[in-house]
């Protein structure tokens, strides 16, 4: 009786100690436990950024972290939002918790519906191959306060949808009412059993309001194959807006894509730039000029601001050269209708990949994430945030809510006054 009473004892102190590890770790540590985040899809709603999925890596009691006493990168368990109504630096920033009900993922597609006030996550990787479930679309309606519910979402055509690939590493945009994602690729990782890595071809589309999904791929996909690229889309120009689409690998379709095949595709250039008509699909390409940036480019990230001249400008930032094995710490803006490129300062908060941009505060781009060598190198970025001033081409470490209207920063308006 004695040693049974302490074993249950010593179990439950087990427990107990478990638990109070358990609780230590956060999915939105302190500034000064912060060290990396990773893998998050990130879009705009209101007064709010949300951002849903990846990792993060974390000191806890002034050492890093262990997950499962192993991985030095945990998955993030709760979807996160900050406040863009107010000013704030990325050292005393706010994240929100939100709780996920499902297991978290990274890279995954995020489409926004801001009609709606919602946005869609699909795809993406199981991490750590943990949960994996089967082909599920989840919704996130937003409150308007910061905070919002998640749900399940019944596609209109469930057949189709139960067939199709998940994936990760997909180019993906959403317009007003339908959610594109172009190319990716599939791995063990993203679907249970899957036995090998297969490139997607082709492009997917969910129309927000119909709740129809299709398969373009053979009827009518701008692209055959296209891993690790990514989308933007920029609604000044034709009728229906334009999809552009930077960067990423041309991967053979029969290729397995280990690392020989990130390494030897064919990559998309900065310099023949492709975009289509996201209503009726047709495609077009047109050539660019100024500092084109260099590729290969995966895994770099987009945002966009509209002009008061009737043009658009896109910031390119980070991203990684499988090729040469390097993380690119450069930013371009890419200036339209001009199809001109400018190379702006770099920041000094080092390269990145896996890391998200959104358009924030008239004329700022907020970064969030990103990993240069690994989960155990400090982000020198607090709570992996910097800012970046699309007219004054300046890097920060503040957001700024009361920011001017976006103007073309003054190189740019020079190009185009010097005809
Ligand atoms: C998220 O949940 C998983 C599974 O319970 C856990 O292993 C992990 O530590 C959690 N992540 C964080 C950052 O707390
Ligand atoms: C993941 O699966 C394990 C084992 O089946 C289970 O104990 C755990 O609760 C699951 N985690 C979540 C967050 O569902
Ligand atoms: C948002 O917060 C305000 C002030 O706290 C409150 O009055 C309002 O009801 C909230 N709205 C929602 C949708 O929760
Ligand atoms: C779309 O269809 C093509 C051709 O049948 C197929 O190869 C591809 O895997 C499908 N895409 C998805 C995401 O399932
Ligand atoms: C640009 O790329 C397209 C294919 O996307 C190709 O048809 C076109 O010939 C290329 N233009 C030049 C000048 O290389």
């Amino acid at each position: 009786m004695r040693s049974q009473f302490a074993t249950s004892s010593l179990l439950s102190l087990l427990g107990a100690i478990e638990c109070a590890l358990a609780a230590s770790l956060s999915d939105v540590p302190t500034v000064n436990n912060f060290i990396r985040r990773n893998g998050v899809s990130a879009t705009v709603i209101g007064d709010y950024v949300y951002f849903d999925g990846g990792e993060i890596a974390q000191l806890v009691d002034g050492g890093l972290q262990k997950d499962a006493g192993f991985y030095v990168s945990s998955p993030v368990n709760s979807t996160i939002s900050i406040d863009i109504s107010k000013s704030w630096t990325n050292s005393d920033v706010v994240l929100n918790t939100i709780a996920r009900p499902w297991v978290s993922k990274s890279n995954q597609v995020i489409w926004t519906d801001n009609e709606e006030g919602t946005f869609y996550v699909w795809s993406g990787k199981w991490i750590m191959g943990a949960n994996m479930t089967t082909n599920e679309f989840w919704k996130f309606t937003t409150d308007g306060n910061g905070s919002g519910s998640w749900s399940l979402e019944e596609p209109a055509n469930p057949a189709l949808f139960n067939d199709l690939e998940q994936y990760e590493h997909s180019a993906y945009v959403s317009t007003a009412n339908t959610g594109y994602s172009i190319g990716g690729l599939a791995s063990g990782w993203t679907r249970k059993y899957r036995g090998s890595n297969q490139v997607v071809p082709g492009m997917v589309t969910f129309n927000m309001e119909t709740k129809i999904w299709q398969n373009g791929t053979t009827a009518f996909s701008p692209f055959d194959t296209l891993v690790a690229g990514a989308a933007h889309y920029v609604p000044t120009f034709g009728i229906n807006g334009l999809v552009m689409v930077f960067g990423g690998l041309a991967m053979t379709i029969t290729e397995v894509a280990d690392n020989v095949g990130w390494a030897n595709s064919p990559p998309y250039n900065f310099r023949n730039l492709t975009f289509f008509d996201p209503e009726t699909k047709e495609s077009y390409w047109q050539i660019a000029s100024g500092t084109i940036p260099p590729s290969p480019r995966t895994q770099h990230c987009l945002a966009g601001f509209k002009n008061d001249d009737g043009g658009y400008e896109i910031l390119l930032f980070g991203g990684y050269n499988h090729r040469d094995r390097f993380v690119y710490d450069d930013a371009y803006i890419l200036s339209l209708p001009g199809f001109v490129w400018t190379k702006v300062p770099q920041t000094t908060a080092g390269g990145r990949r896996y890391h998200a941009c959104v358009a924030v505060g008239n004329r700022q781009v907020l970064t969030i994430g990103g990993t240069r060598t690994g989960w155990e190198d400090p982000d020198p970025a607090p709570q992996g945030l910097l800012l970046f001033d699309m007219t004054d081409l300046e890097w920060k470490n503040s957001f700024d809510a009361n920011a001017a209207t976006y103007e073309r920063a003054r190189d740019i308006k020079n190009w185009y006054n010097n005809g």
